[in-house]
């Protein structure tokens, strides 16, 4: 390795493994590991770190649910997500676990830290509590009416539908979503961390990590609102690391997750007699520690994080890379569109290169988001990589096997057009290392249509049937791969496997960044093979289609909304007679329904005015949700729900007044 070589440090996000890999995490992995393979090739030394993010309730309930352990989920779920990244040429140096004895040390060594210095403190707190499940309830585990705007069915967060943010004590009507009882409220001492305390320290650390712009200006927007000191405890049961010195809590999943950047590093230092962990952990050394993120959770990253280590007597990062979400299509990824495509639903499909080539042929630099267009990457894989890239080696590699017993010529015909591809090292080196990839691949492409025109131009297919100009044939087609072999060279980030047959069908051992610009003369070459196959549309139709067909499947990917057959058979389906309907003053589409349920009658508000005059529908016979928690409305209290069918608006049928129907009778 070259004295000046740098030491670096990378992470991806750790993928929170009570899910499957899809298209969204291989933007960042893919990101991530073209970088990596960028600084190695360069001859400097780059380690990428990542594991399994493994613990929190989320993972907790999803085993429980399954009736396995929360480590066999996790332990399941990660195989699942290393022979995804495997597969995709992601190639990790070290790939580990958060629930893990190295993340267990450096945790609560941090956390002893932290506390030595003051910086943990506790508070009491109230939270919703589950009587029946016997647990404090996350944010995202409550549900109710927004109270905004009124959008029922929001999470205790915010509100999808208008954007506000709260406390589940906030929300009107709420509902714990494991038992669907209402929340109580319930005291219980908490663990703190003082963010508060740290943000000139931070300032001083943003000034110095040179980050993206928009992340500034999102940081710059939580300074403005003010730091608050974060929650790092969680009560039992809790999947995670219990708090020394107690009996009952747990630090958050997020103050251990990030903690299991280092706990990886040290995984692999204990394996490795060359690298020493403090050198890329503490401060004062002269390596670098890149995260790479998606934008979703810079907060932690940018803020949490580097407090976190500022506080606890660790190196902050060199910086912090966020990056945009996937769509598909131009919208989100959706399982009924079929555009929700899992890693594993990719890779039955379609080549691993071509996404890597189409991935980096869109991202920049910034937190904008990335979309997968199905048909423009059909598009442009075939045109880029097989119609441009692999076609000037098909088109010049046949006659230096056949004529020349594949040896190429001893110089270049042209050393001022090669000169072109060697020179633009340095710009696409500066590309990769900006991670401005889109930039690279552009400037890559464009040199590739300079040697397909080079080739057009000497025409090495009309020239081979005139002895007399043999020689000028192996020039030509010495010229043309030595400029395939550069771009190849300088591809090799983006598309190892590729690049690795390419250097293999030309002979050669290994390449480094410089190979570009080291012509490949007098050597043999081996015979060619086509190096990737074209994407055939129908391909991409049976992706999509076998997203569609696995969408329906329970227990699949985290914002699953399908409910078991136990919560189904929760609900009380009854028949009743609607004895009295009436407008209700104030409200444009309720009605208010005086319902007989056979024993006992309810008074409901349902949202059909639209379809019926109120008179035409007394007698008439509906179903009922009988069992449904009353709830408090503007106008009174509705003991129940109507089921009605058909798109909606004027369009809504009940059921009519059949014979046989009686009042209170069970639907199922
Ligand atoms: O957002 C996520 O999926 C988290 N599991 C990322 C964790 S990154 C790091 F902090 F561990
Ligand atoms: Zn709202």
């Amino acid at each position: 390795m070259p004295p000046q070589s740098r030491k670096i440090l990378v992470t991806s996000a750790l993928p929170y493994v009570n899910g499957h890999p899809h298209m969204g995490h291989m933007v960042e992995y893919i990101q991530t590991d073209i970088w990596v393979r960028f600084q190695k090739l360069r001859g400097n030394s780059c380690i990428y770190v990542c594991a399994s993010d493994a613990h929190g309730t989320p993972i907790m309930l999803k085993a429980r649910e399954l009736g396995i352990s929360p480590e066999e989920l996790t332990e399941t779920n990660s195989k699942e997500f290393v022979s995804a990244f495997e597969d995709f040429d992601v190639d990790f140096d070290n790939y580990h676990t958060t629930h893990s004895p190295e993340n267990e040390a450096l945790t609560i060594e941090m956390y002893e830290a932290l506390r030595a210095t003051g910086d943990i403190y506790t508070k009491t707190i109230e939270q919703a509590y589950d009587e029946k499940e016997g647990m404090f309830l996350p944010d995202r585990f409550v549900k109710g009416t927004c109270p905004r705007c009124k959008t029922e069915d929001q999470y205790g967060d915010a509100c999808e539908n208008c954007g506000a943010t709260y406390t589940p004590a906030d929300l009107i009507d709420p509902v714990s979503v494991l038992s669907g009882t209402t929340p109580v409220k319930r005291e219980s001492e908490h663990y703190f961390f003082r963010l508060s305390e740290y943000g000139p320290r931070l300032r001083d650390w943003i000034a110095e990590a040179t980050l993206d712009k928009n992340v500034i200006a999102k940081l710059e927007e939580w300074f403005e609102a003010g730091l608050q000191d974060w929650d790092i405890s969680r009560d039992a049961p809790y999947f995670g690391f219990r708090i020394p010195g107690t009996e009952d809590k747990y630090f958050y999943v997020w103050l251990d997750a990030p903690v299991g950047y280092p706990a990886s590093f040290r995984h692999l230092c204990d394996r490795r007699d060359d690298l020493d962990f403090d050198e890329y952990w503490r401060p004062g050394h002269d390596t670098e520690l890149y995260h790479f993120i998606g934008k979703d959770i810079m907060y932690f990253h940018t803020l949490f994080w580097p407090a976190v280590l500022q506080g606890a007597g660790f190196r902050t990062p060199t910086s912090v890379f966020a990056h945009g979400f996937l769509t598909v299509n131009g919208q989100k990824m959706s399982k009924s569109r079929g555009t929700f495509i899992k890693a594993r639903t990719y890779l039955d499909n379609l080549d691993p290169s071509h996404l890597r080539y189409y991935y980096a042929a869109k991202l920049g630099p910034t937190i904008e988001d990335i979309d997968l267009n199905l048909e423009d990457f059909t598009a442009r894989v075939n045109s880029d990589l097989v119609g441009k890239l692999v076609n000037i080696a098909s088109r010049c590699a046949g006659f230096i096997n056949k004529r020349f017993d594949g040896q190429l010529g001893q110089a270049l015909p042209e050393p001022k057009l090669f000169a072109e591809y060697a020179d633009a090292a340095q710009t696409i080196a500066r590309h990769f290392e900006a991670r401005e990839y889109s930039k690279a691949v552009r400037l890559i492409m464009s040199l590739a249509d300079k040697a397909n025109r080079y080739i057009d131009e000497h025409k090495p297919w009309a020239m081979i049937k005139d002895d007399s100009r043999l020689d000028e044939v192996q020039a030509v087609c010495t010229q043309g791969l030595n400029m395939f072999r550069s771009l190849m060279v300088y591809l090799a980030p983006v598309i190892p496997a590729v690049a690795g047959d390419a250097r293999e069908f030309l002979g050669e051992e290994a390449w480094t960044w410089q190979s570009a610009s080291d012509p490949l003369l007098g050597s043999t070459i081996n015979k060619f093979k086509p190096l990737l196959t074209r994407v055939e549309p129908h391909q991409v139709d049976r992706m999509v289609e076998q997203s569609k067909e696995t969408a329906g499947e329970p227990d699949t990917v985290a914002d699953d909304n399908t409910i078991s057959i136990d919560d189904f058979m929760k609900v009380d389906l009854r028949i009743a007679r609607i004895t009295d309907a009436s407008p209700v003053e104030g409200a444009d589409k309720l009605l208010e329904l005086k319902l007989d349920v056979g024993d006992s009658s309810r008074t409901v508000f349902a949202g059909i005015k639209a379809a019926y005059e109120p008179d035409s529908l007394v007698g008439r016979h509906v179903i009922v949700v009988a069992n449904l928690a009353p709830r408090k409305m503007r106008f009174g209290v509705s003991e129940g729900m109507v089921l009605a069918a058909g798109p909606g608006g004027e369009d809504i049928f009940l059921l009519s007044p059949d014979d046989g129907a009686e009042p209170g009778m069970r639907v199922k």
